[in-house]
Formats: structure tokens, C-alpha cells, sequence
């Protein structure tokens, strides 16, 4: 058997997240991080720390030689377009932290960029690698929750506050790629309500409200101003219910067997009730790997084999499409916007 190729990783921004791109890549058998460039003096120094091996810069165009085949860009998103444009015309694959970028056009044109130079590209929509996604995804279409009739999901903890971005911007594209991936289908329409408490204009709590084809409706709530640290999604059928909680460290997805069968008629309030079903509630096995390293792998998989990645460019722009009604949205007292 030959050992695949050895792929050469840089990466540009070196802040909370970035790291973890350094160590995943580290990890992996097939990748070597061989630079590393942050404006901070003091975050160099923890990599030149950690891994003696890899190379520092403070000016991420040194970046753009031939040691480095791919580069992850973990900056601020104000940041995220001209430092992937730029790794496109030097012929680097790309992996850009979410969301890919600040508006649809700028995120078109690197998807056009990295077609015209044959690159990789491919935005860091974690929980699309996430286990318990890809059974809640395989789950639905077994057609085992019957019709699906809604979700709520909740993304809410103390901080961390952006200077860039408002708290929708920062965590509602978890939410948003979830949702894309699990029903493969984009909403019809989109409304956002919110209030900037801590920083003036920014807003630190928001609710979306998503309608889907078939009357399927989402609701998302997003905060950077709550006291406990939740991450969960309830998922609504007519035959089960799930609740995929992240922040659970082994038991992510329960699946409910709870539901109303509406009887054919009833003359009396009791009847009614006897139409709830209250059934199992089964845990099933969802494997623990890490996330961001299935990613990470999936990416160097990309560049060797070709392969469009699960969340490619389109996905990034779909993103940032539907961020960019529910921004019109907040701003106009929470109309509901056509996506198209
Ligand atoms: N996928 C996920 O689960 C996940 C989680 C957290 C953050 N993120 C994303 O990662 C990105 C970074 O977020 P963060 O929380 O690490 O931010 P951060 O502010 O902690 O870190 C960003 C770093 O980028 C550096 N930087 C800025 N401009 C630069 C430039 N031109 N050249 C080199 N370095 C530069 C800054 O000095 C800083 O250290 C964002 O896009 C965010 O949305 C993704």
C-alpha cells in the first residue's frame, strides 16, 4: 500500500480557533502545518512553543510559497474574503472558517476563483462533520420521525463578544448549515428580531424564523448574553421527537417516542387526552470522534482526490444568503423577507 501524500498546511490566524487547526492538522497522518501567521507577537510565540518545527510570520503573504500547498483562514470575518482571494490567485486550497464571507458576492467570487484555478475550497461548517448531524440527517430521511413538523434550536452562552459581527453573524451559521445539510432543502422566507445590549450596534441576542417548503418551520435563537451554555436542537415529526444536545458529552441525540395522535373525532376533553402517546425514549450510539478533525481530514481527502467537499463554496454563500435577509430582517422591525 502507498502512504498518500504528505499535504503542507498554513495557517493564517492564530486567535481561539485557529489552534485547533494547527493541532488537528498536526495530528493527521497526511498533513504537516509548516507556517503559521498571526498579527500578535504573543500568539506566535505559542506556536513556535508547541510545534519547534513549524514556521512563524506576522505577514501572512510569506504564506504564499511553494512549502505551503493549503491554508486555513481562522481571522475575523471582515478579513475572510481578501485573504482567501488572495490564497486562490496564489494557487492555494482553502479552507476558510465560517462564514466564508461578509456579503453573497464576495463569497461568489471565490467560489468562481477557485473553479477557474482548479482549487479546493471549503468553508469550516463543523457540525456538518459532527456525528450526531449526520444522524439526525439520516434519521430524517428514513422517514422514522414521520412528517417533519418543526425545529427550535438554541445557541446561547456569556461571550465570547465580536467586534465585527453581531451574535447572529457569529453563531447562527452553525445553525443555518445544520439545517441545510439535515433537510437539503433552503427556507422559502426569513425573519429576525434582536437588541444590542453590551456594544452599541451589535446585537448579542437574536431570533430567526425560518419557513421551509412544506410548512416546515425553524426557530433559532442566538445569544452572547445568557447565563447557561446551551446547544440544542429539538426536531419535531408527526410519529418521534429528537433532541440533539451538544454540550451532553456522550448521550447527543435522544430520540422521543412522544407524539398526538389526533383522534378521528371526540366528544369529550378526556378522549382528547387519550390521544397522547407518551413511548420510549432511546439513546442510540453516536461515535465521538472529533468533529473538527473529520473535517479537517475531509479536506485533505478534497485536495488529493478532486472531490467537491460536503460544504464547499456554494454552501459558504448559501449561508451567507440567508444571514443577509435575516440582517435586512433585523433592521426593517422584523419583516419576513423572501430568501429568493
Ligand atoms: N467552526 C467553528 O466552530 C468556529 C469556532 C470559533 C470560531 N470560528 C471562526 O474562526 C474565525 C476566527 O475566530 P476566533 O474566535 O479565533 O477569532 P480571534 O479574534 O480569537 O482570532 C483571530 C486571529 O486572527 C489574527 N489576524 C487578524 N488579521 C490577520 C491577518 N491579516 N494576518 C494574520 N493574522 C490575523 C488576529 O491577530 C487573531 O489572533 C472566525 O471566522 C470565526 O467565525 C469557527
Amino acid at each position: 500500500m502507498t502512504r498518500p501524500e504528505l499535504i503542507r498546511i498554513g495557517v493564517i490566524g492564530c486567535g481561539y480557533w485557529g489552534p485547533k487547526h494547527v493541532r488537528v492538522f498536526s495530528e493527521i497522518a497526511n498533513s504537516s502545518v509548516t507556517m503559521v501567521s498571526d498579527l500578535r507577537e504573543e500568539r506566535l510565540d505559542h506556536v513556535r512553543e508547541r510545534y519547534p518545527g513549524t514556521r512563524t510570520t506576522k505577514d501572512y503573504r510569506d504564506l504564499w510559497n511553494p512549502d505551503v500547498e493549503a491554508v486555513v483562514i481562522a481571522t475575523p470575518v471582515s478579513t475572510h474574503y481578501t485573504l482567501a482571494k488572495e490564497a486562490l490567485l496564489a494557487g492555494k486550497h482553502v479552507l476558510i472558517e465560517k462564514p466564508i464571507s461578509f456579503t453573497s458576492a464576495e463569497g461568489e467570487e471565490l467560489v468562481e476563483l477557485a473553479d477557474r484555478y482548479n482549487r479546493t475550497l471549503m468553508v469550516g461548517h463543523t457540525f456538518e462533520y459532527n456525528p450526531a448531524v449526520e444522524y439526525l440527517r439520516d434519521y430524517l430521511a428514513s422517514g422514522k420521525l414521520g412528517k417533519l413538523y418543526y425545529i427550535s434550536g438554541t445557541r446561547v452562552n456569556l461571550g465570547i463578544f465580536q467586534k465585527d459581527i453581531n451574535v447572529m453573524w457569529d453563531l447562527a451559521p452553525h445553525d443555518l448549515s445544520i439545517l441545510l445539510f439535515v433537510l437539503g432543502m433552503s427556507p422559502i422566507s426569513v425573519s429576525a428580531s434582536g437588541q444590542a445590549y453590551v456594544q452599541e450596534n451589535i446585537h448579542d441576542v437574536a431570533y430567526l424564523t425560518l419557513h421551509f417548503p412544506g410548512k416546515v418551520l425553524a426557530h433559532i435563537r442566538v445569544s452572547w448574553l445568557d447565563p447557561c451554555k446551551i446547544r440544542r436542537l429539538t426536531v419535531v415529526g408527526s410519529k418521534k421527537m429528537i433532541v440533539y444536545d451538544d454540550v451532553e458529552p456522550t448521550e447527543k441525540i435522544k430520540i422521543y417516542d412522544k407524539g398526538v395522535d389526533v383522534p378521528p373525532y371526540s366528544d369529550t376533553l378526556e378522549e382528547f387526552h387519550l390521544s397522547y402517546r407518551y413511548g420510549d425514549i432511546t439513546t442510540p450510539h453516536i461515535s465521538l470522534a472529533e468533529p473538527l478533525k473529520l473535517e479537517c481530514e475531509h479536506f485533505l481527502h478534497c485536495i488529493a482526490t478532486g472531490e467537491t467537499p460536503r460544504s464547499d463554496g456554494h454552501s459558504g454563500v448559501e449561508v451567507v444568503r440567508i444571514l443577509e435577509v435575516a440582517q435586512r430582517s433585523l433592521s426593517n422591525g422584523s419583516m419576513q423577507e423572501p430568501v429568493r
